[in-house]
């Protein structure tokens, strides 16, 4: 058995639900507004904000850890731990909001991953009271024990990363794997107007929407977790052209170009150029999100 073995265990623990979902429905009535959902989510910088909050966070406890083994350090170790503390708050705040977003699986995992961090923040703060008092080698003990637990923690987290793929961009692929070449996916005359439909090119789903003569294509899995956007809505996008929203969480993509207006996403979905020949509807993927088609 290998110790990340068990954490998949976790994952496919029903009785962790019994935690899970009522945290998850308190997150959703807590976190009503969208722009602060989104900004929590990161869609404002095209990234998960939760783990780079998490640097800071994670980056101070290490350093104090390593600073309290070294003498005359304690001070500097007692400043970091206190920065650790307050950047928690931020970091607890983008990771709850992803929380709530994410499946099943990835809830159970992450309410032990809460859980740990918890129990990280109450060790710390006992470590800052000890300090307070005079009793910085009792601080400092505590220091230690805390960052054991957040090592937990931490691994928990990057398991839901890594391995849940929580937070990564599942439409990745399509830049690299869809046809760069124009491939016929049928007469242009079937598609009915404004209605999102699917094709298939070559080895990957496109969600299809037509207006008119103009026809948009992007990636059919959606980037946060693979929803299919097809089964999705047309919705026009607070004057940013017209969007898709996905069916499962609501993030909301620009039919022109791709990029998102709403999260849980924050990355684009890839989009394929388009053009009717002979009354034939053919598609061939863009480059990367972002990056100029050549
Ligand atoms: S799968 Fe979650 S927003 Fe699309």
């Amino acid at each position: 058995m290998r110790p990340f073995d068990d954490i998949d265990r976790l994952a496919k623990t029903p009785a962790l639900d019994r935690i899970a979902a009522p945290l998850r429905d308190t997150v959703h009535k807590v976190l009503k507004r969208q722009d602060v959902k989104d900004a929590l989510h990161g869609v404002w910088m095209g990234h998960p904000l939760h783990p780079v909050l998490a640097q800071l966070t994670v980056g101070s406890f290490a350093s104090a850890g390593m600073l309290d083994v070294l003498p005359r350090t304690r001070r500097p170790a007692t400043a970091l731990i206190a920065i650790g503390m307050v950047s928690a708050v931020p970091t607890a705040a983008a990771g709850w909001a992803d929380y709530a977003d994410g499946h099943e699986e990835q809830q159970r995992v992450g309410v032990v991953h809460a859980a740990a961090n918890g129990v990280m923040l109450a060790g710390y703060a006992a470590s800052l009271l000890a300090r307070a008092r005079g009793r910085s080698f009792k601080g400092a003990l505590w220091g230690w024990a805390a960052l054991a637990v957040g090592t937990v923690g931490a691994s928990l987290g990057g398991h839901m990363a890594y391995h849940q793929a929580m937070g990564a961009n599942h439409a990745e692929g399509y830049p690299h794997i869809g046809p760069g070449d124009w491939t016929d996916v049928g007469a242009a005359d079937e598609l009915e107007e404004g209605e999102p439909t699917r094709r298939i090119v070559g080895d990957v789903g496109v969600l299809v929407v037509r207006r008119g003569r103009t026809f948009h294509a992007l990636a059919d899995r959606c980037a946060h977790a693979s929803a299919p956007l097809h089964e999705g809505s047309i919705v026009d996008g607070d004057g940013r052209g017209e969007c898709v929203v996905c069916p499962w969480h609501g993030s909301v993509f620009r039919l022109d170009t791709g990029s998102v207006v709403h999260g849980p996403a924050t990355a684009p979905q890839p989009t394929f150029r388009t053009r009717v020949r002979d009354g034939r509807l053919e598609l061939a993927v863009t480059g990367y999100p972002g990056v100029p088609a050549s």
